[in-house]
């Protein structure tokens, strides 16, 4: 098979995962059923030419900007953490959930100086301080945020709130929302030229699964 003719689509591994092979499966692309159990990184799918790689959802872009990937999903959070040079074609509008400020229950911002904030998002936690005029200090973890005003570590952090359970669990309260998060399908600007019969393709079924369009029609 001719690279021009396969289209490699890198995919994050975790939450989002199920959703989108879901998604993809909706609009008719034959995803195997063991798919979403394999320990395999690099998946093909001569049929349908497709090659999907598996990787973290915060790398999704890197694969993507580089073009080793042609597409991919990635959530808006690391969209804007990342600020990659990539296109953002569609809101595949699964995993909803959104980005909030939390600290442990009963906590008095005005007792903070030079509060720290631990997050898995550093620049985007930084930006959003910036236009507030706030001074802080960020603490770079790469998970389970919230131990960390629990421990002492931070005084607030910035995470993303799904069901709102783990801040729940662990004695934490949302002090402001930020943003809503989907998760976006992404394109690289090259591969958007070279394979835009393919890419138009599965964006074209996506949104219409997605969005239903052209169902009026039928
Ligand atoms: C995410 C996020 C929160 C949690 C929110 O973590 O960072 O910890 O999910 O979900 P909830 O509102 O439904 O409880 P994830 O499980 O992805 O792992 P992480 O701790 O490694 O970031």
């Amino acid at each position: 098979m001719m690279q021009e003719d396969l289209l490699t689509v890198a995919m994050p591994k975790g939450r989002i995962f199920d959703e989108a092979v879901d998604l993809l499966r909706k609009a008719d692309y034959p995803i195997p059923p063991e798919f979403e159990d394999s320990r395999k990184l690099i998946i093909d799918v001569p049929e349908a030419n497709l090659r999907f790689i598996l990787a973290k959802p915060m790398d999704v872009p890197t694969y993507v900007e580089h073009g080793v990937a042609d597409v991919g999903v990635a959530g808006k959070d690391v969209m804007i953490e990342e600020k990659r040079d990539i296109y953002e074609v569609l809101d595949l509008k699964i995993s909803a959930c959104y980005m909030a400020v939390a600290a442990r229950k009963g906590y008095n911002k005005s007792h903070e100086v030079a509060p720290k904030i631990a997050s898995k998002y550093p620049n985007l936690t930084s930006e959003y301080f910036r236009q507030k005029g706030e001074q802080v200090e960020i603490i770079k973890l790469n998970g389970s945020i919230e131990l960390a005003p629990i421990v002492g570590l931070a005084d607030r952090i910035v995470d993303i709130v799904s069901t709102g359970q783990t801040l729940k669990e662990n004695g934490l309260v949302e002090i402001e929302e930020m943003i809503q998060i989907t998760s976006r399908f992404i394109v690289n600007p090259v591969s958007y030229r070279t394979k835009a019969a393919m890419i138009d393709t599965m964006v074209d079924r996506l949104d219409e699964v997605i969005n239903g369009k052209g169902r009026e029609a039928e």
